[in-house]
């Protein structure tokens, strides 16, 4: 559940007019609830009950530095696949220690900055990585804690694109290959072994596939215990499913609880990764109607917000809602592809919705708080949107509109 909910014919971010807050920032806008992140993080929180555990957010769904500080003050941890991200949870005011960095490339100074401050565990992805791990812990002198990703082979039955856990897939080390790599990173002199990690895909809308997983990933933390390798944790990744249309993923309490009820008789804390089931529904990118156009028998509605803003549409092909800011009683309901003003085909936010809209109404794109603003580009040299987060009937502005200046800060002329 979210809070953008109409109050008779005008949406509202929580206790303010849409309206009002793109006459006040413009647009396109992303909007942000603080109480729908708060309340989605509680639910994966919550419903581990007892069990020893950490939410750890995944940054990537989001970075803005003011929606992981409203998750650290809850108590999170973070899941983060660059230094960057880390500097940002930092910066945040998130603690290192609860930060797990997960990801198929990690440079040696990524690792050695996170080994400087201290985070909780790496994710580990192939033997050569753990190799590089422990050269760069060597050299500073200090032990990395890892637990090894491994990819346990189960259909996500998701996008080809954000399927993890295939043998095919990039990511993690074969679940068959993971006992002798765990047994080689437990002789090594700079490794602290410490659990152990799987992430199937994202945008699953089955427990069934989590629960697999797990089973086989618990089937190896048994083989391990017998050769007195024991592990402290079992991270379980992301991947919850959001509806954008007419899924029906299982609620987070309910994800989260049928696999903290998997682990109830056994010592091991649990990591969750969760990222859109967080995220997506907290958010929506607001964008006026700039011109109205019919080609042939197809009607275009031109917005201020395109693919650079929100690349998941064409990308993935991926379908969100759009509704009416206000809703326009008088004009005529027609059949709409929406459409930014980008130089590409590619270039739509939705196809063939019915929309009753004029030129210079504002249409908000909905569940575009994860992988929406992350996945922004200044391509068109377009500057990046601002963003706000709505507190009540407060709104806080968290990321400037970008100027021009800023689209080519960093760049230089030739000298001659
Ligand atoms: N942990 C790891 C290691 C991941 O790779 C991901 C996402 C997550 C956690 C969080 O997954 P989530 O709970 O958000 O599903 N840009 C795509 C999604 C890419 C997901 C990449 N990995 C989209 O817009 O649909």
């Amino acid at each position: 559940m979210d809070f953008f909910n109409y109050k008779n014919t005008s949406l509202y971010a929580e206790d303010c007019a849409v309206t009002k807050l793109a006459k006040q920032h413009g647009t396109p806008l992303y909007v942000y609830s603080r109480a729908t992140i708060e309340r989605h993080w509680h639910a994966f929180d919550q419903a581990a009950g007892d069990k020893p555990h950490l939410v750890c957010y995944a940054v990537k769904a989001n970075s803005n530095i003011a929606v992981l500080n409203v998750m650290a003050r809850l108590g999170s941890g973070f899941d983060i696949v660059s230094k960057g991200e880390l500097a940002r949870v930092l910066q945040a005011g998130g603690d290192a220690r609860k930060v797990v960095f997960s990801g198929v490339g990690k440079k040696s100074d990524e690792i050695a900055f996170a080994l400087e401050k201290g985070i909780y565990c790496f994710n580990v992805e192939s033997a050569a990585e753990l190799t590089r791990i422990q050269q760069v812990a060597e050299r500073m002198k200090m032990i990395a804690p890892i637990s090894l990703r491994v990819n346990p082979d189960v259909d996500a039955g998701t996008h080809p694109y954000i399927s993890t856990g295939l043998k095919e897939n990039k990511f993690g080390i074969s679940i068959d290959d993971a006992f002798e790599l765990y047994q080689h990173a437990n002789g090594l002199s700079n490794i602290a072994v410490k659990g152990i990690d799987c992430h199937i895909g994202s945008q699953l809308t089955e427990v069934q596939p989590f629960l697999d997983a797990l089973d086989r990933v618990l089937a190896l933390v048994d083989r391990l215990a017998e050769v007195n390798i024991t592990l402290s944790h079992i991270d379980v990744g992301g991947g919850l499913g959001v509806c954008y249309n007419n899924e029906t993923p299982p609620h987070p309490n309910e994800y989260a609880k049928a696999i903290a009820d998997k682990l109830a008789d056994r010592d091991i804390t649990l990591i969750y990764e969760p990222g859109r089931a967080i995220m997506a529904n907290a958010g929506i990118l607001v964008t006026e109607v700039e011109l109205l156009k019919t080609n042939q028998d197809r009607h275009f509605a031109i917005v201020d917000a395109a693919m650079n803003d929100l690349i998941r549409p064409s990308l993935y092909q991926a379908w969100q809602a759009i509704i009416e800011v206000e809703k326009n009683e008088v004009a005529d309901k027609k059949t709409y592809d929406i459409v930014g003003p980008i130089c590409e085909t590619g270039d739509f936010l939705g196809k063939a919705r019915e929309l009753s809209i004029v030129a210079g109404d504002l249409l908000a794109i909905r569940s575009s708080g994860a992988y929406g603003f992350s996945m922004s580009s200044n391509y068109n040299s377009r500057p990046k949107a601002a963003e706000i987060m709505v507190d009540g009937k407060e709104n806080h502005l968290i990321r400037a509109r970008e100027t021009l200046e800023q689209l080519w800060q960093g760049e230089s002329l030739l000298p001659k």
